[in-house]
């Protein structure tokens, strides 16, 4: 792999995405790994990442020399690139002078092997207070800034470059290139990389952990475990088995989706276990949202649990026991989790609260090593249609989260009749590719005064949530076209009964959470 040296800035996982868009793999390590254990893995490449403003600031994390004795290609970005120096002999000099933001290189001399033929003049993202004066003996500088000569340096000899700039991010249009320029020219590596190498690579891996043993696999209806579960299916075919939980609170259609469009797609064996009275007799009286989490993620784990416990009844017949759980963790999890250490890291939520640890089961995790972006691919590779695969994120909990009040079955169909509304003109208006999700919730305790026909309504609002975002931490209400809000709204309050008002949530997050509840 390439390893991509972490100094605790937000930047890693973004240079680690980027290197695979370079169709080279890369991992994420913390900067405090020793270099005899980073040599160990026999990187094709390292990337020190951006950190910390100053190298000489108290407690900076500091760059092993010996990381450059190792033979392995080295490319610094930000404060790597100033670390960098600093080890092999350049200066890093505090100026006072600053960069933040679009700022514009100048290419020097024949730009070097990163930056040849690039534009004479052109925009990148900076981000740092000390800079560079001279670089290390060898190197040659191929950019520079009106305020910092040295923004870019490399020595093909050695295999070492560097820039200042951050070329993983948007803004620095060229950055993508001079990355894939370091990879594939300066270090050498050939791109393999590829959605279908991922897709055998893992089948392959698959075959060898599960081998002619069981799996099961819980369906939630979301990107993760449809792939997941895609991905085994392809591997071990007959020997898996999926459980979908119907809790009665899910969206319009939703089963029948899992049940038509997933199983059609893949072939796979499905249970569907129907649960809903069961959650409905449990969140009876409920109003207290995490009391309402607490609960659906228990009761979702007991009717799991009684399913997989079926399943193995049937098999004990048979001889043939369920080993193996599929999960559908990815590698931000994994990272996030401080793991890649082995150790296996279920994200508490990862589904409706999670899995108990006490499960008989061993995982199987087949999307451990990729990125969202890369499961899409990966899905869509495997014939799951686009309904799967670019589906908005709903929450474990569902539409339990949604009605301010107690949840019961003629509330959950209001909301239902409502958000399914909102979905269709939302779809139909082209614009499920810009918004991140668009919850519907209802204010079941709120009544408002309407007219409707000729006669006084005594109804109930809903809220439109629409909001935009890059990975739900942060998120901006969504400034949807008038005449798709007037759509909406005329819909929902002619066509739900109790509904007679809709209003737009204008928050964004913080301080609002995306969720109502
Ligand atoms: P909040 O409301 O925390 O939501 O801003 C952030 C994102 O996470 C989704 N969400 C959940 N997803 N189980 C899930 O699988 C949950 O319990 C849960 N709660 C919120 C929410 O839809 C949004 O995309």
């Amino acid at each position: 792999p390439v390893l991509v040296v972490d100094y605790g800035a937000q930047y890693a996982q973004l240079i680690a995405r980027r290197v695979r868009e370079a169709q080279v793999y890369s991992e994420v390590v913390p900067h405090d790994t020793p270099v005899a254990e980073i040599a160990a893995r026999n990187p094709a490449a390292i990337v020190l990442s951006g950190g910390p403003s100053s190298v000489y600031a108290d407690g900076a994390p500091q760059v092993d020399p010996e990381l450059f004795n190792a033979g392995i290609p080295v490319f610094g970005i930000c404060y790597g690139f100033q670390a960098m120096t600093a080890a092999l002999g350049g200066t890093v000099e505090h100026t006072g002078t600053r960069e933040y933001g679009r700022t514009e290189v100048s290419i020097s001399g024949d730009g070097g092997r990163l930056h040849n033929d690039l534009p004479g003049h052109h925009p990148v993202w900076m981000s740092h207070g000390d800079s560079v004066s001279k670089a290390p003996e060898g190197f040659q500088v191929t950019a520079g800034t009106k305020d910092t000569p040295v923004a870019a340096f490399e020595s093909v000899e050695r295999r070492f470059a560097g820039v200042q700039y951050h070329p993983e991010v948007v803004h620095s249009p060229h950055g993508q290139e001079v990355l894939r320029r370091f990879l594939h020219e300066i270090a050498g590596i050939r791109p393999q990389w590829t959605t279908s190498s991922i897709v055998d690579d893992t089948i392959t891996a698959l075959r060898e952990q599960i081998g002619d043993r069981r799996a099961i696999c819980g369906l939630s209806g979301g990107v993760d475990s449809a792939v997941a579960a895609a991905l085994v299916q392809r591997a071990v075919g007959e020997q898996l088995t999926c459980v979908f939980v119907d809790h009665g609170l899910l969206r319009a259609g939703e089963r029948a989706q899992v049940e038509r469009d997933f199983v059609a797609a893949t072939g796979v064996r499905l249970v569907t276990i129907d649960a809903v009275d069961r959650f409905l007799a449990a969140l009876a009286g409920v109003t207290d949202p995490e009391e309402k989490r607490k609960i659906i993620g228990r009761e979702f784990i007991r009717v799991f649990e009684q399913a997989a416990r079926d399943l193995q009844a049937e098999a004990g017949a048979a001889g043939e026991q369920i080993d193996f759980l599929v999960q559908g963790t990815l590698y931000p999890d994994v990272v996030e989790s401080g793991g890649g250490s082995g150790a296996a890291n279920i994200k508490s939520h990862h589904n409706v609260g999670g899995l108990p640890d006490d499960l008989q089961f061993s995982l199987v995790e087949p999307l451990r090593a990729l990125f969202k972006d890369e499961v899409r691919r990966v899905g869509l590779e495997l014939g799951l249609p686009e309904t799967i695969v670019h589906r908005q994120p709903f929450p474990g909990p569902g539409l339990g989260i949604r009605i301010i009040g107690e949840v019961t079955a003629g509330r959950l169909e209001t909301l239902r009749a409502a958000d399914a509304i909102a979905r269709e003109e939302l779809t139909a208006a082209g614009l499920d590719r810009d918004i991140w999700q668009c919850p519907v919730v209802l204010l079941a305790d709120v009544r408002s005064v309407g007219v409707q026909g000729d006669g006084r309504t005594y109804g109930h609002p809903v809220v439109l949530r629409p909001v935009s975002s890059e990975d739900a931490m942060t998120a901006d209400w969504t400034r949807l076209p008038y005449d798709v809000l007037e759509q909406i709204s005329t819909r929902i309050t002619n066509e739900v009964s109790d509904v007679n008002r809709v209003t737009l949530d204008v928050t964004s997050k913080p301080p609002g959470t995306i969720e109502w509840e």
